[in-house]
């Protein structure tokens, strides 16, 4: 994996916001995998900003979100789909119908992530994929476990996931128990994977990405088999 170092939180949303819109002007009609939590908003924020002058064009882009929580209303503030809305998709020229992500409100939770999976194998996976890292070591809701998933499919989350994200909510009750995320396939069928990591928090997981090991436990360690990974981390969490 290719280590990038940043001064802070505002150089590394404009260097993976560049590397984002590199892609899709030297290949229009990308498949972008995208990623929520607090980590990309800046990294969208920038992109708005490339769009707005010009610099990038959404309009034949495709975009894969890695997960949702389950279930939860499209209108729920804390919705995934809200948060790419507010985020991204209400600010750039994307289609609306080339916007894929797990649908929180779906009835058949099984039969949408296996739709997810056909759709994004059909289209050959994704060209550049943004990740964040959990506290724990997860990538998208892919939990620490002893084995882990490779199909799209409805995760449990940890209670560590549940109290890390229950900052977003008015309480912990209120954070869905579950979600319906990407596996290990889809994840790794970016061509390229840009992870990043900003913060103090996230220096003691961050430091396991890189000490020579494999493990469930960390999920995102086994990037370290993705043959184009690029972690972008600020000075603080290094
Ligand atoms: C969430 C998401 C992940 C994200 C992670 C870290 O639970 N499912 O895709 O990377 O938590 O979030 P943050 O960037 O807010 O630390």
């Amino acid at each position: 994996m290719k280590k990038i170092v940043c001064a802070n939180y505002e150089e590394m949303s404009a260097v993976a916001a560049y590397a984002v819109a590199s892609q899709i002007r030297s290949k229009p009609n990308s498949v972008i995998g995208l990623a929520t939590g607090s980590t990309p908003v800046g990294t969208y924020k920038k992109l708005v900003e490339m769009y707005k002058d010009g610099f990038v064009d959404f309009s034949k882009v495709t975009s894969f979100n890695l997960d949702e929580y389950y279930p939860i209303k499209h209108d729920n503030d804390q919705s995934y789909i809200y948060f790419m809305k507010d985020n991204l998709f209400n600010h750039v020229n994307i289609s609306a119908a080339q916007i894929n992500i797990p649908d929180g409100e779906c009835s058949d939770p099984a039969k949408e992530c296996a739709d997810y999976d056909a759709r994004l194998e059909k289209i050959g996976g994704t060209d550049l994929q943004i990740l964040g890292i959990g506290n724990n070591g997860h990538i998208a809701f892919v939990e620490p476990a002893e084995s882990l998933p490779l199909a799209t499919s409805v995760v449990k989350l940890t209670e560590d996931t549940i109290e890390a994200n229950s900052r977003f909510f008015k309480t912990a009750d209120e954070v869905p128990r579950e979600a319906l995320s990407m596996g290990l396939k889809g994840i790794f069928s970016a061509k390229h994977i840009l992870l990043l990591i900003s913060g103090k928090g996230k220096a003691a997981i961050a430091k396991k990405l890189f000490d020579g090991t494999l493990s469930t436990s960390v999920p995102a360690s086994l990037l370290n088999l993705h043959p184009n990974v690029t972690v972008i981390v600020t000075s603080d969490t290094q």
